[in-house]
């Protein structure tokens, strides 16, 4: 599985990029607000600093537009994802720029359905939002699992970026069910070591190394 971090602050991606666990990066204009930087100076840093494919989001919603936007990120790094979301016009764009020779992400994907639209347009990757699925008591798992299904059933290379991760349960699940990727705030990867029993065990050898004097160097 493929780990993207779904953020734009520059110290969070590097921390974990010097750990090997950058495969990509997502953005959002939220996240870009977040982050309160201009949209275009922190993507490039962030190219500069992954290999993977990076996210950026357009702003408009008209296909025409959509695409120059496109255009003009793709300008920024050769490994830019343009994000475009799951509209017809988000759709337009999407095969436009693919068939230009571009990453595209299709996000904001709520169903199945969706999911085999963005792939017969060409998108490199689509974003099932599991969490905001599960915010209204829907399963965004099942989602997750519809679309491994039917893209396998007929070979789409579409790959499936779980997002809206909200947990390590997430990363798990997706992760069993087959998911190419999955987009994950960097707290929610920190969280993803966590395990008492590990803790334990090693407050119990720190002990016995006190205990016993033990010493290596
Ligand atoms: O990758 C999409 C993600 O940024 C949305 O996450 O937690 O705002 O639903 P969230």
């Amino acid at each position: 599985m493929k780990f993207f971090v779904d953020t734009a602050e520059i110290d969070a991606i590097a921390e974990l990029n010097d750990l090997g666990m950058v495969d990509g990066v997502t953005t959002n204009p939220s996240l870009i607000k977040k982050s309160g930087r201009d949209i275009i100076e922190v993507t490039k840093e962030i190219c500069d600093l992954v290999d993977g494919p990076v996210s950026a989001e357009v702003t408009a919603v008209d296909a025409d537009t959509m695409i120059a936007e496109g255009r003009k990120l793709v300008e920024i790094a050769e490994n830019i994802a343009v994000k475009v979301p799951l509209t017809w016009d988000g759709l337009k764009a999407c095969k436009a720029l693919s068939d230009d020779g571009h990453m595209v992400n299709v996000t904001l994907c709520f169903s199945a359905n969706q999911a085999l639209l963005a792939a017969k347009a060409g998108a490199t990757f689509i974003s099932p939002f599991i969490g905001r699925l599960d915010d209204i008591n829907l399963d965004g798992m099942d989602l997750i699992a519809d679309i491994r299904t039917i893209y396998d059933n007929y070979g789409f290379d579409t790959q499936i970026l779980a997002a809206s991760i909200r947990s390590a349960n997430h990363v798990l699940e997706s992760a069993r069910i087959g998911a190419d990727v999955m987009t994950a705030p960097p707290a929610v990867i920190k969280s993803m070591i966590n395990h008492p029993l590990t803790d334990k065990g090693l407050a119990t050898f720190l002990e016995d190394i006190k205990a016993a004097d033990i010493k290596i160097l």
